[in-house]
């Protein structure tokens, strides 16, 4: 497979929103970022995976899209925009930026139109139906619960929302919409960004009639048409959300010679601790074979055909600490062993802010304290249903989107730094303790782990390219061999918060290492590796 500079890359997600405010409306910004890019350059990453910072109504924080063309003001503006992407650039560092293009905001005047007439010319631009005996067409539910068929009085149908109703899906079968969101693209190109994170790209090619919602028969006609239109000889790099996309299905999407995407985010690994067939918020024990098993297949499967992307988080998902580590006692432990585990595999790794300091999960008594409309809606469909306030809020705990989305903890002062205002949601009160200036300057830093592993993959073509074999040991352990040339390198992490013994422990050079020294049993949440001495 050709290499290319996206290989070696690191991304580095931000969620504006909760990054850095810089004007004390308690709402972080572009100029916030900004006065935050040499931190991004320092921990070692080289994209920048901006959530969306477009004009929106905000319904879910900017994933309704009001206009593509516009930087919201709650933001910034264009000139913040020109002005954080070559700043960026002057530092090595690449704007990724995130296209919502299932679905616009109800705002968006493409909408606006539709909604107006059914002989409107953008009527088309959205999924338009009849009543089906006198209620939705059909019993299709939205991913933010409820139904997701909203009806409007003005014409008498239905429009469809695969998220709030405030986010109608657009019909991709349209040509006129594919050829105005590919115009977006180019706009952006043109602009100077290094790549494109495409939102729940897998949704766009839905044919209702036959009941089919993502992966759609006409996806990959459509992807590799906006590659043709838009992606060819721009040397950009592309993620797409394809939450429920199998190894086979990763493939399609990302074998260069297909030319659609460079890589896709999997959810299979992370959905290893919810129930099979309910919702996200069913949760079960997530059993560490089942973490080998998925991860390496993914490891092992697209080797040579495609690419993997690598996150344990992001803007929709709790703190990786809290979920799989112990973010109490071993919480520097748990964090820097996952980062190990994930950073020495194949395929492009994804830091969600706050990660590489190994910011946690919270807890908030009330819902009063949620912003998220995921979090909002299933509360309240829940209580309807019948649920104990205390069993939601349980769920909340470990599987709500706002873990993810409280402020970006910088250092102990009030607010953690993040504003001089009233933030738009909580600080999480563990600030104190957790915060970027304490974590850089401690012993055991889990953002110059962070850095380490970074710097290990920019030095280390093994890291990027070499081959990748599970080395099934002990129950408790999660342990692979990475070969490339005349090098081996063994990955060991225990799992568990207790003493294991491991066969695999050896006495290689200690590439990095989460204790201060190798012992003979494994302690908890260790992770080693090791560069085997007489390699191959
Ligand atoms: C994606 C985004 C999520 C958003 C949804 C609808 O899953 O990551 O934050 O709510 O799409 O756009
Ligand atoms: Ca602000």
């Amino acid at each position: 497979m050709d290499s290319k500079w996206w290989h070696k890359s690191v991304v580095y997600q931000v969620y504006p929103r909760s990054f850095q405010d810089s004007n004390g409306d308690g709402i972080g910004d572009l100029k916030g970022i900004i006065s935050k890019l040499d931190y991004i350059q320092e921990l070692g990453a080289d994209i920048i995976w901006l959530c969306p910072v477009y004009a929106s109504p905000n319904d879910d924080n900017g994933y309704d899209i009001s206009n593509y063309y516009q930087i919201h003001p709650e933001f910034g503006t264009m000139e913040d925009m020109d002005q954080l992407i070559s700043e960026a650039l002057k530092r090595g560092i690449g704007i990724m930026m995130d296209i919502v293009a299932n679905h616009t905001s109800d705002e968006h005047p493409w909408f606006i139109e539709s909604r107006s007439s059914k002989e409107n010319p953008y009527r088309d631009y959205y999924i338009w139906r009849d009543s089906a005996d006198g209620g939705p067409p059909s019993d299709l539910k939205s991913i933010f619960s409820g139904s997701a068929w909203q009806f409007d009085e003005t014409t008498e149908q239905y429009y469809l929302h695969m998220f709030s109703k405030k986010q109608p899906d657009l019909n991709w079968h349209n040509p006129s919409v594919r050829e105005a969101m590919y115009d977006v693209m180019r706009f952006w190109i043109k602009k100077g960004i290094k790549g494109f994170r495409f939102d729940v790209i897998d949704l766009i090619a839905k044919e209702l009639e036959q009941g089919i919602i993502d992966n759609g028969p006409l996806l990959h006609t459509y992807l590799k048409e906006m590659h043709r239109e838009v992606l060819d000889g721009a040397d950009i790099v592309t993620v797409g959300e394809t939450g429920g996309a199998d190894l086979e299905k990763a493939i399609l999407f990302t074998s260069p010679e297909r030319k659609e995407l460079d890589m896709v985010f999997s959810f299979e690994h992370i959905a290893l601790d919810e129930q099979k067939g309910k919702q996200k918020w069913d949760l079960k024990q997530l059993e560490l074979s089942d973490l080998k098993r998925v991860l390496s297949n993914w490891q092992t499967g697209l080797a040579g055909k495609g690419w993997n992307s690598l996150f344990w988080s992001n803007h929709d998902q709790p703190r990786i600490v809290s979920r799989w580590g112990n973010d109490q006692e071993f919480r520097y432990e748990s964090a820097t062993m996952l980062a190990s585990l994930l950073h020495l595999m194949r395929g492009t790794p994804y830091i969600y802010q706050g990660e590489e300091i190994g910011m946690t999960n919270v807890q908030f008594a009330e819902l009063d304290f949620y912003r998220d409309i995921e979090t909002i809606n299933m509360y309240n469909e829940r209580s309807e249903q019948g649920f104990a306030h205390e069993d939601i809020i349980e769920s909340i705990y470990v599987k709500g989107r706002d873990n993810a989305r409280t402020p970006m903890q910088w250092i102990a002062e009030s607010n953690a730094g993040f504003t001089a205002g009233e933030p738009w949601i909580e600080v999480n009160p563990n600030y104190s303790a957790i915060n970027v200036e304490h974590d850089k300057n401690s012993d055991k830093s889990i953002f110059q782990f962070y850095k380490k592993l970074i710097e290990l993959r920019k030095a280390n073509d093994l890291i990027v390219y070499g081959d990748y074999k599970l080395l099934d040991s002990e129950p408790e352990i999660f342990a692979y061999a990475r070969t490339y040339e005349n090098e081996e390198w063994r990955v060991i992490c225990n799992f568990t918060d207790r003493e294991v013994e491991s066969e695999l422990v050896c006495d290689g050079e200690i590439v990095i290492h989460n204790y201060d020294t190798p012992g003979k049993k494994l302690r908890p949440y260790e992770g080693i590796v090791y560069k085997l001495k007489n390699s191959l």
